[in-house]
């Protein structure tokens, strides 16, 4: 089996790669290395199965015929981790994630049409969604109304995804609705925020927003088990919404976490918004009932994923 992994060197990217890596399995891995690294990479990692190369742009002939010849006719699987990570970035700048989180799912698909591909695999989020409160959220939602650009891109990246499988039905997709993932390497979001304001011994740690949003969170690890445990169901094409089975953990409890392991003499002051950003969805709550029912194992809770973080941080100093 051969993986091509777009935005294999962010940070599910790299955990993906290990993971399959130490499965036996040939990886590939295409990234402008934009929010990646090539250091994140298992150090047994090929140099020459690493291809720095913007997705946004179209697959050049070159790239093309390089995988065709590395791909030797094996079963290939293409996963779409490669986007926009930084949604602030993303309303700042609408071109953003018009390229860097659409325009690679562009290059994705153009690339499983080049390459005969068995399978293709989206990471899509939670923000295609929008803000629907405390409202359980299952796949069959149709009222889909992303807040952010990334939401949107995301959202239009599915559609794409889901009507190219129109037109080639013979290729496996995994749509997979991301809550918050969290792990090492830290490349972005709540943990990294609070681990790099802290290392100083800050007075206060200013948290964005009032400290009451409440989300799911979910470890690397578990996210990639699950992945595998559902690419290998029988249905052709598939969309999961994947996450812990309880109603989050509160940033404000986040932030004591850190405090108490990183600067216990820190205090938090929040802001007075319910929203730490335009486009962030303060609760959410997903019901992971359909992929439970296909095999999704029982996982850490938010909290607990939370607690493993810290203490995988705490092991590197
Ligand atoms: N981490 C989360 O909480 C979360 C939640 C929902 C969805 N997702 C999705 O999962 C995927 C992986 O996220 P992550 O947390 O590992 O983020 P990340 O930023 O660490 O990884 C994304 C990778 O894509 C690469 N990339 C970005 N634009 C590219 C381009 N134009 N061409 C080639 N490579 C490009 C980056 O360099 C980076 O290595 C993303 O699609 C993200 O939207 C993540």
């Amino acid at each position: 089996m051969v993986n091509v992994i777009l935005g294999g060197a962010g940070f599910i990217g790299s955990n993906l790669v290990r993971f399959l890596m130490a499965c036996g399995e040939k990886v590939i891995v295409i990234d402008n290395l934009s929010n990646g690294s090539k250091d994140f990479l298992p150090k047994n990692f090929p140099g020459e199965l690493f291809f720095e190369y913007d997705l946004s742009n179209p697959l050049s002939s070159e790239l093309l015929e390089k995988l065709k010849l590395l791909h030797n006719s094996e079963e290939l699987t293409i996963w779409h981790l490669a986007a926009n990570s930084d949604i602030q970035k993303g309303t700042e700048d609408f071109a953003v994630d018009f390229h860097a989180t659409l325009g690679t799912t562009l290059s994705a698909l153009n690339l499983a049409t080049r390459i005969k591909t068995h399978s293709l695999i989206f990471a899509s989020s939670s923000a295609v969604y929008g803000d629907h409160g405390d409202r359980p959220l299952d796949e069959n939602v149709t009222d889909l109304r992303p807040i952010s650009n990334y939401g949107v891109m995301k959202l239009a990246s599915e559609l794409v995804i889901q009507n190219y499988s129109v037109v080639n039905p013979h290729i496996k997709i995994r749509i997979y609705r991301f809550p918050n993932v969290i792990g090492l390497p830290l490349t972005h979001g709540v943990l990294r925020d609070f681990h790099s304001k802290l290392k100083s011994k800050p007075q206060n740690l200013h948290v964005l927003g009032n400290g009451e949003q409440q989300k799911p969170f979910m470890h690397v690890d578990d996210l990639i088990t699950n992945m595998i445990t559902l690419n290998s169901t029988s249905a052709l094409n598939e969309v999961f919404n994947l996450s812990s089975k309880d109603d989050g953990v509160r940033i404000s409890e986040i932030a004591e976490i850190m405090i108490d392991n990183f600067s216990p003499t820190t205090k938090p002051v929040y802001q007075t918004t319910p929203q730490g950003w335009i486009g962030d969805i303060p609760k959410y709550s997903f019901d992971t009932n359909k992929s439970i029912s296909h095999g999704a194992a029982s996982i850490l809770s938010s909290r607990k994923a939370v607690e493993k973080v810290v203490a995988q941080l705490k092991s590197l100093t």
